[in-house]
């Protein structure tokens, strides 16, 4: 007898193929597999495909007068212990999230009672419409467990969040959650992800986010292109695994998360203050800012006038390396994490500032390269350590580099 049923349901996406791929991985587990298909998803696989794989009627149509079973939804829904969506569309998703059922699948979703977990593929703008984002979080508040998509190069030849996780993962996180059980019961957590961790729980984070603005005058200043959305996201991260996270955040173009603890301060003058008031407290300081190095040495009081003046010469002085002063003056077992954004040597010169500023850990990013640094929801980085170690971080979404570089902080920890 199968360890588990599955009922596989295919949409109408560039994803679909991978379903079979998914299809043959769940059979290898030792799983029946029944698979659903939308008619979208006819146009990009055969059903004749997973027919020949299971060896059974693939169901598109209710009505249709070759399906065997007369009430095929609901025999089919009762059958099975997890209701596996690969890929899920925008459209299925909403159906899911409104309670549509005007096709086989869609009626398949109503009518069970099993697990469901859904792995959607979209393009990124899809993925990220309010519209959709609204039925991804009625879902998960309905239960329905998500395989979040990827970062990658899309079918649309854009770069961003939409691709399908790699179907090794889906299936990994389809037979975990058949063999745990539904683990958000126990810890009382909805956000629909798998694993809640708590790792972090002992760790006080304190985070540097976004950039610095340098008055020049009180119209004008100096700044760069950092919007926040780096080092927000490691406090994202930080505090879904338990950590109390306190992050002082300079200028940003987007909404610190829920949860953390928010200090504001415009200048690398005003970082500084608010990292020193709050340093005592911290366990592991990240500074993801991009805090500017230099600022006019004196700001002008009031707006300066171009008038008579083809040459504007500012002196600038350095500005305190806030980084630098937590490392040297750190207190025992705290941990302090740099970034580093090059456009150049970015593994050469993020060694150096390693050894220079004495850190634990640095997060080289290559500002060069698409789809990394400033302004992006996509990274591509390498994390050093202090052992020497070289981890290489593929194109992927900052949320997701902020997860990897809490894994190396929590191995310091443990070595
Ligand atoms: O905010 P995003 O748009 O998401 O972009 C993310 C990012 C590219 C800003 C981020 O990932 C990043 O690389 N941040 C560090 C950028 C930077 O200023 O690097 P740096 O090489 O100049 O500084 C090295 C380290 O020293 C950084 O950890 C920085 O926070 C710290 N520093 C620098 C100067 C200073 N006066 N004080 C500091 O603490």
């Amino acid at each position: 007898m199968a360890k588990y049923r599955i009922g596989l349901g295919v949409t109408g996406g560039i994803a679909a193929y991978k379903a079979v791929e998914v299809l043959r991985l769940l059979q290898k587990a030792d799983c029946d597999v029944s698979v659903a298909m939308t008619r979208h998803a006819t146009e990009f696989v055969q059903p004749l495909t997973f027919r020949a794989l299971t060896d059974k009627h693939v169901i598109v149509d209710d009505y249709d007068p070759e399906n065997p079973d007369p009430i095929a939804h609901i025999n089919f829904s009762q059958e099975i212990d997890l209701l596996l969506i690969v890929p899920a569309t925008a459209n299925i998703i909403g159906k899911f999230a409104n309670g549509v059922a005007d096709d086989f699948l869609s009626s398949t979703y109503l009518a069970t009672t099993a697990k469901v977990m859904v792995a959607p593929a979209m393009n990124t703008t899809m993925w990220e419409q309010p519209a959709t984002q609204r039925n991804v979080a009625q879902l998960k508040a309905d239960g329905v467990y998500f395989v979040e998509p990827v970062a990658g190069e899309l079918a649309c030849k854009t770069v961003g969040t939409g691709k399908l996780e790699d179907v090794e993962n889906i299936v990994k996180q389809a037979l975990a959650l058949l063999e745990t059980g539904d683990r958000r019961q126990e810890t009382g957590d909805v956000s629909g992800s798998l694993a809640p961790v708590s790792d972090l729980s002992k760790e006080n984070f304190l985070i540097t986010v976004g950039g610095t603005r340098e008055a020049i005058d009180p119209v004008r200043f100096i700044s760069n292109h950092s919007s926040g959305k780096m080092g927000f996201a490691v406090a994202e991260a930080a505090a879904a695994r338990g950590a109390k996270v306190t992050v002082v955040a300079g200028v940003t173009t987007v909404e610190p998360p829920a949860n953390v603890n928010v200090i504001r301060a415009v200048s690398a003058e005003d970082m500084h203050a608010a990292v020193k008031a709050e340093i005592a407290h911290a366990t592991v300081f990240v500074g993801a800012a991009a805090v500017a190095d230099y600022a006019p040495a004196n700001a002008a009081d009031a707006k300066i006038k171009k008038d008579g003046r083809d040459v504007l010469t500012l002196e600038l002085k350095k500005t305190p390396d806030i980084l630098s002063e937590v490392s040297k003056n750190r207190h025992t077992g705290m941990l302090v994490v740099g970034f580093a954004a090059e456009t150049n040597d970015v593994v050469g010169y993020a060694r150096t500032k390693m050894e220079k500023k004495g850190l634990d850990l640095v997060v080289a990013n290559d500002i060069t390269k698409a789809g990394a640094g400033f302004n992006t929801d996509t990274n591509i980085a390498t994390i050093l350590t202090r052992a020497g170690g070289e981890i290489e971080l593929p194109l992927m979404s900052k949320r997701e580099m902020a997860d990897r570089i809490l894994d190396e902080i929590l191995l310091l920890r443990k070595n």
